[in-house]
């Protein structure tokens, strides 16, 4: 099975750098939002991140628009209804994505399509069970920000199909990815393992034990991270950092997923990291 058709629900932070890594490797993409000025936003994100590659002279002029001109946005959800492959990126929220699943059942004219979600945490086997066909669901778990992080976690569950399976991975490395196989066990490999050493720091810094910029120092410095985990908690968003552990703390209930109080509060008073222009740092 050749992916060429490729659909993506949600142009947000994720949703937009993955239409971009697709169609920088030749797939022709439409990006579903929910009305036009988020569609406008999940262009403006592209056109930011291919004008930053050729501010860097890692793409000319004409390859930048070659790229844009592959994607599309939309926001009536029947344009996903030719589309092979089809990557949920809409906000951490299973119902929300449950709901998702099932109207792109309906609609997507193809029985051989395949719905991949981008979630962070949620088991992919209650979104494949929203949908008429749990044997071509999966888990197609990029990393932020897309264009950038090497890795894609794919997740099965027991009902996905072997060819299902290795026409995504296939895909997934034709995007210049590498594959970890993960089972659908909420948080997958990665943030399993990531998301309680945020945690971990956002109590650090509500104990007291030392200021946001030294904890971020010290893991810089001391573990030699691109980022400290409360830069990395504002970068990937204390919203979906808040469901991602809810998620987590339901499935396993244990104390080192469960969202401390200080987080569960700045969500509440709206400080959602870089895309709020306030988190645990101010930002433009
Ligand atoms: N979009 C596209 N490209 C970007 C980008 C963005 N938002 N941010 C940076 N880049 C590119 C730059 O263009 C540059 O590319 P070239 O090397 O080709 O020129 C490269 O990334 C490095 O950028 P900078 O020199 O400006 O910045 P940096 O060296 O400080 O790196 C970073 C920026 C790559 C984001 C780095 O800080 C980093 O790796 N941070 C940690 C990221 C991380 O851990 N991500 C995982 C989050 S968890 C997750 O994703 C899972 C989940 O479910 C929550
Ligand atoms: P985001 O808030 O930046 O974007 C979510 C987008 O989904 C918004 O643009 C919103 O308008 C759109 N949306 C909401 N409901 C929709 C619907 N019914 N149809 C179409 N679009 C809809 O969030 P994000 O950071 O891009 O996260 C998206 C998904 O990717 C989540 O499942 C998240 O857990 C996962 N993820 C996030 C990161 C990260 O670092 N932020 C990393 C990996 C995976």
């Amino acid at each position: 099975m050749t992916i060429q058709r490729v659909g993506v629900i949600g142009g947000g932070l994720m949703g937009s750098g993955i239409a971009e890594v697709c169609a920088r490797s030749g797939s022709h993409v439409v990006v579903h939002e929910i009305d036009a000025a988020a569609a406008e936003a999940a262009l403006a994100r592209v056109e930011k991140s291919l004008g930053r590659a050729v501010e860097r002279g890692k793409l000319d002029e004409a390859g930048s628009q070659d790229i844009k001109g592959r994607i599309t946005f939309s926001t009536n959800l029947d344009e996903q209804a030719d589309r092979q492959l089809i990557i949920e990126a809409a906000t951490e929220n299973e119902a929300l994505k449950k709901q998702i699943f099932a109207d792109l059942d309906e609609i997507s004219a193809d029985p051989e399509a395949i719905f991949a979600s981008n979630t962070s945490s949620i088991p992919i086997t209650r979104l494949g069970a929203a949908t008429t066909r749990p044997d071509r669901v999966v888990g197609l778990h990029f990393f932020n920000p897309v264009p950038v992080m090497a890795l894609v976690e794919l997740v099965t569950t027991v009902k996905t199909d072997e060819m299902c399976r290795d026409a995504v991975r296939g895909y997934a490395e034709s995007l210049g990815k590498t594959v970890i196989l993960a089972k659908d066990r909420a948080g997958f490999v990665v943030n399993m393992l990531l998301v309680p050493y945020m945690l971990s720091a956002i109590r650090m810094f509500e104990a007291g034990v030392a200021s946001a910029e030294d904890i971020d120092t010290g893991m810089r410095l001391g573990a030699n991270h691109p980022m400290g985990p409360l830069e990395l908690t504002d970068f990937v968003g204390l919203d979906t950092t808040k469901f991602v552990a809810d998620v987590l703390f339901d499935e396993f209930k244990e104390p080192l997923y469960a969202s401390p109080p200080l987080l569960t509060r700045m969500v509440e008073a709206g400080l959602l990291g870089r895309k709020s222009g306030e988190g645990f740092y101010g930002y433009d």
